[in-house]
């Protein structure tokens, strides 16, 4: 059921060591194309990184993405800034169903923001990740989706814990 699907995604940040198969990348890349996006746009595109050495690299992108060194594959989710005003929203929704779909393979994965994010010497994250994989300039980056094989177990969310004063009928 697509309600459990949700409680089971949690942020995975420990992984094995096992690569994906290609199967699973692809359907966690087809995950991100089947994403609808304002007025069907399709601002984003994806760079897909298995290579360790870059993974690394993208680790050091700043405080709170070490998980990527880990992740078997790391999606970087960027976007023509110049073909939606909305390129943020339509980011989001891809970055979601990879992390749905990685739950639904019984992948772990997490996502590391990089959009307004510093470096500790206080340039951009998204300008380093840019320079790292040859972004062009015009592209937006969102964020990456580290993935892998959990090596570490999270207890799914529960019902009984949802925070229902968040909700208004009718009204605020
Ligand atoms: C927009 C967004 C940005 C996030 N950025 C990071 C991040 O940079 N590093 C990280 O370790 N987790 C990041 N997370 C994961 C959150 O910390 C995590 O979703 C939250 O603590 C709830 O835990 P759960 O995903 O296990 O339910 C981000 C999540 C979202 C939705």
């Amino acid at each position: 059921m697509f309600v459990d699907l949700l409680k089971r995604r949690r942020s995975i940040r420990r992984f094995s060591e096992e690569p994906l198969s290609d199967d699973q990348i692809e359907t966690l890349v087809n995950a991100a194309l089947l994403s609808p996006s304002s007025r069907s746009i399709n601002p984003w595109e994806f760079v897909v990184v298995t290579d360790a050495t870059m993974r690394e690299k993208l680790a050091e992108a700043k405080h709170g993405a070490a998980f990527l060194a880990e992740a078997a594959v790391a999606i970087v989710i960027v976007a023509d800034t110049r073909k939606s005003d909305v390129w943020v929203e339509d980011c989001s929704i891809a970055g979601s169903n990879i992390l749905l779909a990685a739950t639904d393979l019984e992948l772990g994965a997490c996502w590391a923001q990089i959009r307004k994010r510093t470096r500790p010497d206080g340039e951009s994250a998204e300008a380093y990740v840019r320079t790292l994989l040859e972004i062009p300039e015009h592209m937006g980056v969102e964020a990456v989706i580290g993935v892998g094989r959990p090596a570490e177990h999270r207890e799914p969310l529960s019902e009984d814990a949802l925070q229902r004063s968040k909700v208004h009928y009718e009204t605020y």
